[in-house]
């Protein structure tokens, strides 16, 4: 196994980056032949992590927990998070405000990426782009012509992108995939999901850090993009409200639903269509991305598929995945199968509206075809229940990550996945202000209504 250098002291400036990975490679960067760090089966992977607030700081700390995996740097534009992140993965951490400075450090193998909806698909071209596998946190896209980019640009790479929705790595959700692929449901017949909140922090009204101002963060470069305005607070912490820099329930809930849907049902398309309704119905707080969303899709064979987003009522996160032969309850670590035969238990309740002659003559026939011949007991109809001791999937999905840079095998989530997933959030959110039934073109990668 190759030797490590030792951690770095302290913050970088770039100068002392450039040293540093100079130093680690034991030679000049600007002479090797080689652009990139090639991680070898058995080496230490180290990641650069980007955005250590509300999801980042806990990637962060599960990561480093991760045996052969190390972070080498933290980049955040609030320096709030330096302390958090040094206080998390140890005062050596060197940390910095210039992502880029991640990205050009040639002994970093990949990035861990938690930053707002907005930057998402400057982060993964630039990442993907410096010969950096990444780890993007969910949605993969904010629009879907950023999705499209990020594809293109992921594919040309070669490099290696996993989306972190992370349903794709729960015991559950496989166990649900190897029973529907056995097709213990029969024939699919529609397939509903729900999640629901009532609370401000679940609504997303969260407090802002109390330090906040231009000295402590770089508001202009956290804006991105978007037109720029004066430093909000509100607009740092509670970015999801707003369609300019997040994606609203859709891109932060619905997901995860989707997510796991594709997984389970071994799907990897978007919808044919989605017609949605909703509302901002609780949080009148200046959001402009609905509290409440419910969306009905077409799916590939005309599958039916219904999800419902509530934050202003509280529902446990599940699904019903049904079919001809049964129903498939999915909520957190707990699966149930409850089967269903499909066949009449009773000879039709609709023959008692017929004259008794008939009546009885019909249910003669019926028990004649239907009753159990004596000694053979009818098969039991019992539903089974899975559970998992544990519910924590980011872990498991950050390690398939980690192995995926380490072995360059496939990630469980890549960037087509992670597409197709957002296409349908995407698809929500635009039928929803629409008021109207929305498709994606594949043909012109546009949305159509
Ligand atoms: N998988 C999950 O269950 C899950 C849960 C929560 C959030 N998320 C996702 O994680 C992402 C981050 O969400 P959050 O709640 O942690 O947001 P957050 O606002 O709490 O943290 C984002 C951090 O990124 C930093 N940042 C923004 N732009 C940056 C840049 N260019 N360079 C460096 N740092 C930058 C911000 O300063 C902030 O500290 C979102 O995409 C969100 O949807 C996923």
């Amino acid at each position: 196994m190759k030797k490590r250098p030792p951690t770095p002291p302290t913050s970088w400036s770039r100068r002392e980056f450039i040293e540093l990975s100079a130093a680690a490679t034991g030679f000049s960067l600007a002479a090797h032949p080689f652009r990139f760090r090639q991680v070898a089966p058995s080496d230490t992977v180290r990641f650069g992590m980007v955005g250590i607030g509300m999801q980042g700081n806990g990637l962060l700390g599960t990561s480093i927990q991760l045996p052969g995996v190390t972070c080498a740097g933290a980049a955040d534009l609030y320096d709030g998070r330096h302390t958090l992140a040094k206080e998390i993965a140890g005062a050596n951490l060197p940390t910095t405000r210039e992502y880029r400075k991640l990205l050009d450090d040639k002994n970093i193998d990949c990035i861990v990426a938690a930053v707002p909806d907005h930057w998402h698909k400057r982060m993964v071209v630039e990442a993907v782009g410096a010969g950096k596998d990444i780890y993007i946190e969910k949605p993969m896209s904010h629009t879907p012509a950023d999705g499209v980019a990020m594809v293109e640009a992921v594919k040309k790479s070669g490099k290696i992108l996993q989306v972190g929705s992370q349903r794709v790595s729960s015991l559950i959700c496989a166990k649900a995939k190897e029973m529907v692929a056995q097709g213990m449901l029969g024939d699919l017949t529609l397939v509903e999901g729900w999640l629901g909140r009532n609370d401000p922090t679940g609504a997303w009204e969260y407090p802002p850090p109390p330090d906040l101002s231009l000295k402590t963060l770089d508001w202009d470069t956290w804006q991105n993009d978007v037109p720029k305005r004066p430093l909000d607070a509100n607009i740092f912490a509670r970015w999801r409200c707003w369609k300019e820099y997040g994606t609203g329930v859709a891109g932060d809930l619905l997901v995860h639903l989707i997510s796991g849907m594709q997984f389970m049902l071994g799907m990897n398309e978007p919808p044919k269509q989605a017609m949605s309704v909703g509302g901002i119905r609780r949080w009148k707080d200046g959001r402009n991305m609905p509290d409440v969303h419910a969306t009905v899709y077409y799916y590939s064979g005309d599958l039916p598929v219904y999800m419902r987003l509530n934050l202003g009522t509280e529902m446990p996160e599940q699904y019903r995945i049904q079919g001809s032969q049964g129903v498939l309850e999915v909520a957190g670590n707990k699966l149930t199968f409850t089967p269903q035969s499909g066949k009449d238990q009773w000879p039709s309740y609709y023959t008692g509206s017929y004259p008794r002659a008939l009546r009885d003559a019909y249910q003669a026939q019926w028990h004649k075809e239907h009753d159990p011949t004596p000694g053979q007991a009818p098969a039991l109809e019992e539903s089974v229940t899975f559970t998992t001791p544990d519910f924590d999937d980011t872990r498991p999905h950050l390690w398939n990550f980690f192995e995926a840079v380490r072995t360059r095998k496939p990630v469980v989530e890549d960037v087509v996945f992670g597409h197709n997933a957002a296409l349908a959030c995407h698809m929500a959110n635009e039928a929803y202000f629409r008021r109207t039934a929305v498709t994606w073109d594949e043909g012109t990668k546009t949305m159509k209504a």
